[in-house]
């Protein structure tokens, strides 16, 4: 099979393009035949040698995959050959024609959702549903203050804040970008190239600030909005796609009686199955209902995963990039 292969750490231009053995599906594991493939922001960091987990090389990056289930291994009950399914990998290797996955780590697509809809998904939206659900407890009626608002997770986070009945307040680096998060929900918007955060969260809020803030960006934009929480507000740690992890003078935190909470969904789904297979049930309704929808800004080809990682990584992302092999 073809996949795009990282054969030592480096710039994301070194990945190749080119033949790699075909993966044979353990006990307990299925075969799938990949169809699309999420592209996510760390897919980079990984290849660079910039991320936490640092897998032997050859390998293929990539973590997030839909496609149609074509061999089982032993022992696998609960898939049949020709299902449709949506999975996180295991242990990355999604850039390719071909992937083997534990039967525990896939579910079946809905009838009504399309293979690029289904790879686009769970990262995204698996993140932002347990952060404003299980760690930013968001309410409806709260404020929540969505950061890097028209990136893959933060496009989520508006769509499932608007689903939980919140008013979202998205903050982009263009009007371009505001006007996207506005597309999908977003009752007020913040263009943080322009305006001073702080000072514009506060007079959204009436002074009072945010009740809960979902920071995928970190750097300055974090420094900002620890000085505009509402009493009792959560501030939801969940990446640093600027490039700065923040420090925090925790004075502030308890001037305002706010928490800092951090998000590791990948680690959720570990250690809480149930509550993550209860996210995913709601998650799997609202697709349904229309409330979530992955909005995909463009495909690529797997030959140019360079240009999508690429693309992903140098600001420019509406929504998700997904790659169809
Ligand atoms: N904790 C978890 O479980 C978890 C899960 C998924 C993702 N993440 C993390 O969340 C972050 C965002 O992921 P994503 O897939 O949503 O990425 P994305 O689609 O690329 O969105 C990131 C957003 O960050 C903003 N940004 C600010 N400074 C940037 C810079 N220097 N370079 C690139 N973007 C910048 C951009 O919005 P503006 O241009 O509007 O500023 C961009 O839309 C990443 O750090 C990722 O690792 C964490």
């Amino acid at each position: 099979m073809k996949a795009l292969v990282c054969e030592q750490y480096g710039p994301v231009e070194d990945l190749k393009y080119r033949d790699f053995p075909d993966p044979e599906p353990a006990p307990g594991e299925i075969l799938v035949a990949v169809k699309a493939i999420g592209v996510n922001f760390p897919d980079g960091l990984l290849v660079e040698g910039k991320y936490q987990a640092r897998p032997e090389c050859p390998f293929a990056p990539g973590s997030e995959i839909s496609g149609e289930v074509v061999g089982l291994g032993e022992g696998v009950i609960d898939f049949a050959v020709g299902d449709r399914v949506l999975a996180l990998t295991t242990n990355f290797g999604a850039y390719a024609e071909q992937i083997t996955l534990p039967s525990s780590a896939a579910y079946k697509m809905p009838a009504s959702m399309d293979y690029e809809t289904g790879a686009a998904l769970l990262a995204a939206s698996g993140t932002a549903h347990h952060g404003l659900r299980q760690r930013g407890r968001l309410q409806a009626g709260e404020t929540l203050v969505v950061l890097g608002a028209a990136g893959g997770t933060g496009i989520a986070a508006v769509q499932i804040g608007k689903a939980i009945g919140a008013r979202v307040i998205a903050v982009c680096s263009s009007e371009e970008k505001l006007a996207f998060a506005k597309s999908q929900g977003a009752d007020d918007g913040i263009n943080y190239s322009e305006q001073d955060l702080k000072t514009a969260i506060k007079a959204l809020t009436d002074g009072r600030g945010a009740d809960v803030v979902y920071d995928a960006v970190g750097g300055d934009a974090f420094d900002a909005c620890s000085r505009a929480m509402a009493w009792d507000g959560r501030l939801l740690i969940v990446g640093f796609a600027s490039g700065r992890i923040p420090e925090l003078p925790v004075n502030l935190t308890l001037v305002k009686g706010y928490s800092v909470v951090g998000v590791f969904w990948g680690q959720f789904t570990q250690n809480e199955p149930e509550a993550h297979a209860a996210n995913m049930r709601e998650l799997f309704q609202w697709c349904e209902a229309g409330k979530v929808k992955p909005i995909i800004d463009r495909t690529y080809k797997l030959a140019d995963g360079i240009e999508a990682i690429k693309y992903v990584t140098g600001r420019n992302v509406m929504g998700k990039v997904v790659i169809t092999p």
